[in-house]
């Protein structure tokens, strides 16, 4: 206590307190920002402030008043801050409805994308299915019957091992080496007409190189009826072709083999990339191969118990990351199965 100064009267000091409280609280509600707001705090209750003045002065007082005004100037001061910490949170809170800032660029989204066997698979049933055939799928385990005997291959037949290097599974099955055995399982169960497309995967133990793979696709057709003809056959792939490749190209069957057809024959088209003129593509002979076929031999039909002579009937079967690599021009057939998504991220539907 300075020199001249009267203590503190009690009777002043509360009445101090309520006008304190008087002013302060309507002004906390007027601050029009955090900082007005601050320096409101900070006359109030900051070191120099007002509130601070009283309460530094209670310990002027007696005993008995010192407790009781203490008590209420606490109180007060209790009260001010919550005042200024419910006022500060005013402030802070977020709008409480976000919105849509359009001006924002938008974000990507990486779409996923067919692979381009399925987009070519898809595109040569479309072809198929345009000409009225109908599309099937079957089993990839098959058994001997299905996958050779049926189809003209007997037990021993160098067609066996030498064409197809098999996976033998337990129990006599086998994974399938062609997509041919859903020729025997599809007349098994249905009369003539029969217009198919078989779409599957097949498999061979065959070296994984450029132009090999173990697993690969292949598209089995077939088509047996009352007078059908090896024209039939040239004319329903020559049309295949142009619809695939273009009308530019030329198709030719070229003579031979297959157990299961008589006469058989490779369907070759003019190459794509040199238009017959021979390039790296076409390994200089202007020609691709896209696959085996022929007209169905008796033998097969009487298996499934048609009548050979009344219905005669075409198969082919066409080699499906052949007709992608020759369709997008790619070199090695190891890429369809890499999964590098800067390859396959280049294909669209054809
Ligand atoms: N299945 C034969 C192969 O995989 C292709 C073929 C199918 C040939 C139908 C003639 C008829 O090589």
């Amino acid at each position: 206590m300075q020199a001249g100064q009267h203590p503190p009267k009690k009777s002043d000091l509360l009445k101090a307190l309520d006008l304190l409280k008087e002013e302060v609280i309507p002004a906390i509600a007027d601050v029009r920002s955090q900082n007005e707001l601050e320096a409101l705090r900070v006359r109030y209750l900051g070191r120099k402030g007002k509130l601070t003045a009283v309460l530094r002065s209670i310990k002027d007082l007696s005993e008995d008043e010192r407790r009781r005004i203490g008590q209420r100037a606490n109180v007060l001061k209790q009260e001010l801050t919550n005042a200024f910490a419910e006022r500060i949170e005013g402030f802070q809170e977020k709008p409480k409805t976000s919105y849509i800032d359009v001006t924002l660029p938008g974000r990507r989204r990486h779409l996923g994308r067919k692979h381009p066997l399925t987009i070519v698979t898809n595109r040569i049933v479309e072809i198929f299915v345009g000409m009225g055939f109908e599309e099937y799928l079957g089993p990839e385990i098959e058994t001997d019957w299905y996958n050779f005997e049926a189809l003209n291959i007997p037990e021993g037949h160098p067609a066996r091992g030498e064409m197809f290097g098999n996976f033998y599974l337990p129990g006599g099955l086998l994974l399938r080496s062609h997509t041919s055995p859903m020729q025997i399982r599809v007349m098994e169960n249905t009369e003539p007409p029969v217009r198919i497309i078989v779409p599957g995967r097949t498999y061979r133990r065959d070296a994984f190189d450029a132009s090999h793979s173990p697993v690969f696709y292949q598209l089995e057709g077939l088509y047996v009826d009352e007078g059908v003809s090896f024209a039939d056959l040239k004319g329903t792939l020559q049309r295949f072709s142009k619809e695939l490749f273009g009308e530019g190209v030329t198709t030719k069957l070229r003579p031979s083999y297959f157990p299961f057809t008589e006469p058989s024959a490779e369907l070759i088209v003019s190459c794509v990339r040199c238009n017959g003129e021979g390039c790296k593509v076409c390994a200089h002979t202007g020609w691709l191969e896209l696959g085996g076929c022929g007209i169905v031999h008796p033998q097969v039909l009487r298996n499934v118990g048609y009548d050979y002579e009344r219905y005669t009937g075409y198969a082919f079967g066409l080699g499906i990351e052949r007709l992608a690599m020759i369709r997008y021009g790619i070199d090695d057939i190891r890429r369809f199965y890499a999964n590098d998504l800067r390859f396959l991220d280049q294909f669209s539907e054809i």
